[in-house]
């Protein structure tokens, strides 16, 4: 790596997005702030770090649990510190500066890094380099990326789902849930799928090519939807729930009386 005199390192602007305050119900953006920091556009001496610039910002719903404050390990990240912190998901970023052996400037990563123009990682073990370009790099935020792996391991390596068998999504019209409901149709399996409103579903059965697909909001019953849309002389079933969404409890109940349904619990 060239070394650059202390003095020729270049600082430029970087806007930042940070939480101003904890959030109860839905978020709104005067939750959040836009501050300009300056960032040098260097890694300190000696250290495996990148800086990157950020092309693709990610939002997914697990951000929103950390907009909440927790008692100290009841969540499964830490919470957002407010008035200071960025914001971090998942992105799409160039390399500018790397102080690690393994980037150079100019690769394109997707990984962890922060709601911000430029980010600085200090170890990038959650950063991976993108060698097929010929995908829209969007895609590393979506099915190339943490939702797509997500519905990939719980379909493929949790629930090792098999041609013939039955799956049933929640959630279904998501970035994982259609993911999932689309990899288990390519597997050859019988694909059921809920959401929350006739338009999901219409999309569900339409363009992602779901067997079948109810309203969650209008079919109450989960048992009825479920047994109505099973058939009979499929195998195994498998039920891609999401925790802390609609119906887990009856999907629960269900399957504990309707074996052998297995579910897999999506946090
Ligand atoms: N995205 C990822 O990379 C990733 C990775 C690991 C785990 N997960 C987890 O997987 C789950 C789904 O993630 P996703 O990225 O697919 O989410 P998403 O695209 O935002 O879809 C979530 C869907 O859940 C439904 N929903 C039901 N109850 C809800 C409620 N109370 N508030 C908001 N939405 C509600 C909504 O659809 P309806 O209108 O159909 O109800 C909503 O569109 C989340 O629990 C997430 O934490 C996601």
């Amino acid at each position: 790596m060239a070394v650059v005199a202390e003095a020729e390192v270049e600082e430029v602007t970087n806007r930042q997005v940070i939480l101003k305050r904890y959030v109860s119900g839905c978020p709104t953006v005067d939750d959040m702030e836009v501050v300009a920091g300056a960032v040098r556009l260097a890694v300190p001496p000696g250290s495996p770090a990148v800086l990157v610039k950020n092309l693709y910002l990610s939002c997914d719903p697990y951000m929103r649990t950390r907009m909440t404050r927790h008692s100290e390990h009841s969540n499964f990240v830490p919470d957002y510190v407010p008035g200071k912190q960025v914001l971090d998901n998942c992105s799409v970023c160039k390399v500018v500066v790397s102080g690690h052996p393994d980037f150079k400037p100019g690769d394109l990563l997707w990984g962890v890094t922060g709601w911000e123009e430029y980010s600085l990682i200090p170890n990038p073990m959650f950063c991976h380099r993108i060698n097929h370009h010929e995908f829209p790099l969007s895609y590393y935020t979506g099915v190339l990326g943490v939702p797509g792996l997500t519905a990939y391991a719980g379909l493929f390596e949790v629930a090792k789902a098999k041609k013939g068998e039955h799956v049933f999504v929640s959630a279904a019209a998501g970035a994982v849930g259609q993911i999932v409901g689309q990899l288990a149709k390519l597997t050859g399996c019988y694909v059921v799928g809920s959401a929350g409103s006739d338009q999901k579903v219409n999309l569900l059965k339409t363009k992602f090519g779901f067997d079948d697909a109810f309203n969650y909001k209008k079919e109450l019953d989960l048992n009825a939807a479920l047994k109505r849309l099973r058939r009979t002389n499929q195998g195994q079933s498998f039920c891609f729930q999401f925790l802390l969404y609609a119906h887990e409890d009856e999907s629960i109940v269900y399957m504990n009386h309707h074996q052998p349904w297995i579910i897999i619990m999506n946090y």
